[in-house]
């Protein structure tokens, strides 16, 4: 059981095309694509649930309304499963959405960029420390150990500045991240000086990669406002981060766990097969399998 923390809501920008993903993601949202048998936004919305966060605010676009419906009373469904007597199936269609968890929807109108989404739950949000989770990103903490939502809130709880989770990052990859550099400050943990968006590899400051998963201040909604369109034409989440660095100051955070690109194929079959490997129902005979394939 955890116990609530000071970060009680958690921000999903769900909007975007997920055009890396086509034709898959033509008519459905590239967050329910399933890795086994879970939905990315769930995998996501269990990370936020077990680092104490009850409030979900999910920033939806068009075509997007399957999202709104897994954590969604079922009634058909779930008439059908109790009139069968499926009472384990029924608990897990229950499971989804807790009785102690809240969502909320709000939509992104236009796809300006990630800064953008952040800033268009700000109404829902308040002033509060927030969390972000960029669902494509499955995030899995240590075997057994906490999850990476988790470890961050408790650094915040220690640093209460933003925290960014990072990683190292091959140099020829640099151009897909957000990148920080900044002066150690502790286990894990970098006071960061410098955040730029998506910088080819002569201009990175170093390899430290952002990963989808941030603790904010309620500050960076004004800086995200006030801040010009930065790489790509769109309005960044990193720049407006970035900007809290001479005001409040930014940590990042090297996580324990292990970070799969889901929005990419090579990085959601790396899921699908790490994770069905850990699956209590399929992992012996998708191992045995496996065997048979690759010897
Ligand atoms: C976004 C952020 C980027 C971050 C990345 C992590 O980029 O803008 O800073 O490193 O997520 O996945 P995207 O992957 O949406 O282009």
């Amino acid at each position: 059981m955890t116990t609530k923390t000071t970060v009680g809501k958690a921000v999903f920008p769900v909007a975007g095309l997920g055009t890396r993903f086509l034709p898959a993601t033509k008519a459905q949202p590239k967050e329910m694509l399933p890795i086994v048998d879970k939905p990315l936004i769930q995998y996501a919305v269990e990370e936020a649930y077990d680092a104490g966060i009850r409030h979900m605010v999910f920033v939806t676009g068009r075509n997007k309304r399957a999202i709104e419906d897994h954590f969604d009373t079922a009634y058909e469904l779930e008439t059908e499963l109790e009139s069968a007597g499926k009472h384990e199936l029924l608990a897990l269609v229950h499971s989804i959405k807790p009785d102690d968890m809240d969502c909320s929807y709000v939509r992104q109108p236009r796809s300006l960029g990630l800064g953008h989404a952040v800033l268009c739950a700000q109404p829902l949000v308040g002033d509060e420390p927030f969390a972000v989770l960029l669902a494509d990103d499955l995030m899995t903490g240590l075997e057994g150990g906490k999850s990476v939502l988790r470890q961050m809130v408790e650094v915040f709880e220690r640093v209460r500045t933003s925290v960014i989770a990072v990683q190292e990052v091959p140099l020829d990859h640099v151009k897909r991240y957000g990148i920080v550099a900044g002066d150690p400050a502790g286990d894990r943990l970098t006071r960061v000086r410098q955040m730029v968006e998506k910088p080819s590899p002569d201009k990175a400051p170093s390899r430290m990669g952002v990963a989808g998963r941030y603790i904010l201040t309620p500050a960076v909604f004004d800086q995200i406002r006030q801040q010009p369109r930065g790489a790509g034409g769109e309005i960044q989440l990193t720049d407006g981060i970035a900007r809290l660095i001479a005001t409040e100051g930014v940590h990042a955070f090297q996580y324990e766990g292990k970070r799969y690109d889901c929005g990419s194929k090579q990085g959601f079959l790396e899921a699908t097969v790490e994770l069905a490997l850990r699956h209590p129902e399929v992992r012996d005979e998708f191992r045995a399998f496996l065997k048979q394939v690759v010897c």
